[in-house]
């Protein structure tokens, strides 16, 4: 299994703080945001990393990771040069795949679960995890029958069909870097993560995990600001359990 962690993009959301250096690269209490995905997929057991980035400020992410050696793992890198989509990740990551299976990961995507069992455990298809949250209209939402199957997928429907959000950590098989080379843009002139979701959706090869713990898309000034927050409180916590 290899694993992407996909950031790149402009982060005009976040300006001023993204005039000096990348999204990924802010802090969140006292790491790096990109701490966070990397420790998701290292203690997933995914040591092969591809670190996608755009051409602004690569060099802060050569300095600040290098080869990965000081985490036990190996990074790669590959420039995206515009920001084409979330499933642009398969195809310049292409060779980098080979013929295995892949995770990515979105960069400011923060997770404290521990996905090994899911992802250890994965076989073939497209794995997602999908979490109930109060504002299923900002992100990819996926509906599901009296029986807990998922039957559809949207990318920020007005009018969201459940609350569960569709969070951005995706394990899928090889045929994802045929699907992603397929597709046709979105009106808002992206290939989306959410249609590789839809092929594998409608060859009933998708498996939906619901989990329930802290996540959170750090894109914004208030959510960046919040997950600081949640993270100094754990610190603290932790020491005083010491
Ligand atoms: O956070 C989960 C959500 O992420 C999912 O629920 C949505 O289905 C998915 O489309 C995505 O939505 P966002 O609106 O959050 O995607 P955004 O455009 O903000 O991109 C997510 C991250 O990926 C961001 O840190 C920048 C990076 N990125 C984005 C694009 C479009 C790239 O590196 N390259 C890109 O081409």
């Amino acid at each position: 299994m290899k694993g992407i962690i996909l950031a790149g993009g402009k982060a005009t959301r976040l300006r001023p703080l993204t005039s000096i250096t990348s999204k990924q690269l802010l802090p969140v209490y006292d790491k790096p945001m990109i701490y966070y995905p990397i420790d998701t997929l290292i203690k997933a057991g995914i040591k092969d990393i591809l670190i996608i980035i755009a051409p602004d400020y690569s060099g802060h992410f050569l300095n600040l990771l290098g080869d990965g050696k000081e985490f036990g793992a190996h990074f790669s890198y590959a420039v995206q040069k515009e920001p084409r989509g979330l499933a642009d990740a398969f195809i310049i990551g292409k060779d980098f795949i080979g013929d295995d299976s892949v995770t990515m990961i979105l960069g400011d995507n923060i997770f404290e679960k521990d996905f090994s069992q899911e992802i250890s455990s994965f076989k073939s298809g497209a794995m997602v995890f999908a979490k109930k949250v109060s504002d299923p209209e900002r992100f990819g939402v996926v509906e599901f029958d009296e029986n807990m199957n998922a039957v559809s997928i949207e990318e920020k429907p007005q009018k969201p069909k459940s609350d569960y959000a569709v969070v951005g950590l995706y394990t899928y098989d090889n045929k994802v870097v045929e699907y992603a080379q397929n597709l046709a843009p979105s009106p808002r002139g992206e290939i989306e993560i959410t249609d590789i979701n839809g092929i594998y959706l409608k060859n009933g090869e998708i498996k939906v995990n619901i989990f329930d713990s802290l996540w959170e898309d750090a894109g914004t000034f208030d959510s960046l600001l919040h997950v600081s927050n949640v993270m100094a409180e754990k610190a603290k916590t932790k020491v005083e359990v010491k």
